[in-house]
């Protein structure tokens, strides 16, 4: 019964390479952005996860304010790296940006941003493997910190309310290349098994 879902975890990749363009319709995304938004577990059902979906113009938009933040105060080759790779996120067709609400809740105040990071990962990975089985390139994007001045911006821009925030956005588009070659570590030095 699990073969089709370990399949699918094995076909997702990060892949840089990505288009304008997406063979996948807006429709689509979001239906599976709800699906997975939905289904995705958060602690004690607090459901604190939240995504938006950014496409077309809003995207180039977002795009910029990142790499104006994220261009401040790099110079050399720091800058020229860091601004080709922001330039090819930024063409992209979309973006994916997974937010996380905190949630108060009695007794586990303290560690509720934490779990709701957890679930946001969760969630990262059944968006990004869903459109890589829906044949599109995919990465997850952290850029170093995102500032609370640049958050807010995009908040404000986007008209997202200001309880949501986002460590990592997830670019997207047709790909241009497949992925690069992928190495593993051996499984048995990650996995035990104890059984007394
Ligand atoms: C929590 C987390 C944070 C990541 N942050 C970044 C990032 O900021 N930039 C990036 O290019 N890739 C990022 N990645 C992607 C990893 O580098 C990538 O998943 C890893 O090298 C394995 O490659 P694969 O995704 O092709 O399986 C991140 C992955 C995870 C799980």
């Amino acid at each position: 019964m699990s073969d089709t879902y370990l399949a699918a975890i094995a076909v997702r990749r990060s892949n840089y390479a990505i288009t304008p363009k997406s063979s996948v319709p807006d429709e689509k995304l979001e239906a599976i952005i709800k699906a997975c938004v939905l289904h995705c577990p958060t602690s004690f059902n607090t459901q604190s996860s939240r995504a938006v979906l950014v496409v077309g113009d809003a995207n180039k938009k977002l795009w910029n304010m990142i790499s104006e933040s994220a261009l401040k105060g790099l110079e050399g080759d720091n800058k020229t790296s860091m601004q080709g790779r922001l330039t090819a996120f930024g063409g992209g067709y979309g973006s994916a940006v997974i937010d996380a609400i905190t949630v108060k809740f009695p007794v586990y105040t303290k560690q509720f941003p934490v779990w709701s990071l957890n679930a946001a990962g969760m969630l990262q990975h059944a968006v990004w493997t869903s459109f890589t089985l829906e044949g599109l390139g995919t990465s997850l994007q952290h850029n170093g910190a995102y500032s609370d001045e640049l958050v807010s911006n995009i908040q404000k821009t986007f008209s997202l309310p200001s309880t949501w925030t986002s460590t990592a956005i997830m670019p997207f588009g047709d790909p241009a290349a497949p992925p690069a070659e992928k190495s593993f570590s051996p499984i048995e030095d990650r996995v035990k098994v104890v059984k007394a």
